[in-house]
């Protein structure tokens, strides 16, 4: 047993160097003997910077480590009562029961099984646009017309226009929305939640809640009492730092629970990744320290930014979207010549580019590499 700790942690600590940097960032919560990896040469000036994809550089909390270290010796069995008690641990969190949670492996899964329950070739997707495109590239599958409409000039999601479609499955709703990192106000979306038809299901995605501080914004979990057309997903992927791990969830009533269900692959989320997201949960400081972190170095992006005179949207996340005043898809490319990797393009938006909010240091290679671009 201790041989097997002792190897573990070695690979875990090799494997998760991203992580070492958070134990760096809450020396208090060690684990032990971080080594330099692979997987934090971002950091390093000759390394790639990866801003791409909305992860956290600051990787899983030291108690979700510590827990997969302990779980190796549970990787031969199926994780079903593993997944039951992470269930219950959700369903306390959320004040529901747990007949009103369903994982996922990763909430996309969550988003993929939605499509497939609620849509087909007489029930349509609505979706925002842009927004994250899972849910649409997913509808494929089911046959399904997917229906976008514009955000509105504050790059929330036109409620009144996607409650109007008629013959919708389905209308998904990102708060906050990537790749804007822009919030639908609470009252306006309370208020659509009261209009939509009860057969028409709405699933709201709220991928990036930790990162809101707004008090425009609330998630809408508890409202899924009132309205059992509401289903809401959450992941472990965001500020929990657990994206290649694949881990998330959603709340609804257990009638639509088991409609998504009946889509999903059996144990598709494994015993490692349910072992972080326990212990994750425990460990409020991760989500306190993760929110604040974020907040401060996103400051410092736009506060050089603003020196530049380059606006950009409000952001209500770990990313942003800048104004580049000119076509993005060339200046993608000369980022990723300076090593710096920045989201893709979205079409709606073809002047703007995301970029993920890393840590400061690669933020300062960032803002180095945009002072290059911009000027050139
Ligand atoms: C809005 C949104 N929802 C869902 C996902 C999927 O995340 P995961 O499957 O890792 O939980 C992402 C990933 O970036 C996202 O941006």
């Amino acid at each position: 047993m201790s041989t097997t700790t002792a190897l573990s942690r070695r690979g875990f600590t090799k494997l998760l160097g991203a992580g070492a940097a958070f134990a760096a960032l809450r020396p208090a919560l060690s684990f032990s003997d971080p080594e330099p990896s692979a997987a934090n040469t971002a950091e390093q000036p000759a390394g790639v910077v990866r801003l791409s994809s909305n992860e956290n550089p600051y990787g899983p909390s030291p108690a979700a480590l510590k827990a997969m270290t302990a779980a190796f010796g549970l990787a031969w069995r199926y994780p079903d009562e593993s997944q039951d008690q992470l269930g219950e641990a959700l369903a306390k969190l959320n004040q529901v029961s747990a007949k009103q949670i369903l994982l996922g492996a990763g909430s996309g899964e969550i988003l993929k099984v939605a499509v497939a329950a609620f849509t087909g070739a007489e029930k349509k997707l609505v979706v925002g646009d842009p927004t994250f495109e899972a849910a649409a590239s997913h509808a494929k599958a089911s046959h399904a017309e997917v229906v976008k409409v514009k955000l509105n000039s504050s790059y929330g999601h036109d409620l009144a226009k996607m409650v109007d479609v008629a013959g919708t499955g389905l209308v998904y709703v990102c708060n906050p929305n990537n790749p804007t990192a822009s919030i639908t106000p609470k009252a306006e979306l309370r208020s659509f939640l009261a209009k939509v038809p009860r057969q028409t299901m709405v699933l709201v995605d709220e991928a990036y809640h930790h990162f809101v501080e707004s008090p425009d914004y609330e998630s809408v979990i508890p409202l899924t009492k009132d309205y059992p057309n509401l289903i809401v997903a959450r992941t472990f992927s965001k500020i929990y730092g657990m994206a290649g791990l694949r881990c998330g969830y959603c709340v609804a009533q257990p009638e639509n629970i088991e409609l998504m269900r009946a889509q999903q692959s059996w144990d598709s989320i494994s015993i490692m990744a349910i072992a972080a997201a326990r212990a994750s949960l425990e460990d409020n400081a991760q989500v306190e320290q993760g929110r604040s972190k974020n907040t401060e170095v996103r400051k410092y992006v736009c506060d050089e930014l603003d020196k530049l005179k380059f606006t950009y949207i409000p952001s209500h996340a770990n990313f942003m979207m800048i104004d580049m005043r000119r076509e993005v898809k060339p200046l993608i490319a000369a980022f990723r010549d300076r090593k710096v990797q920045v989201g893709r393009l979205f079409p709606p938006l073809p002047n703007f580019m995301r970029v993920t909010i890393g840590t400061k240091p690669q933020m300062e290679r960032f803002v180095a590499a945009f002072k290059e671009v911009a000027a050139a």
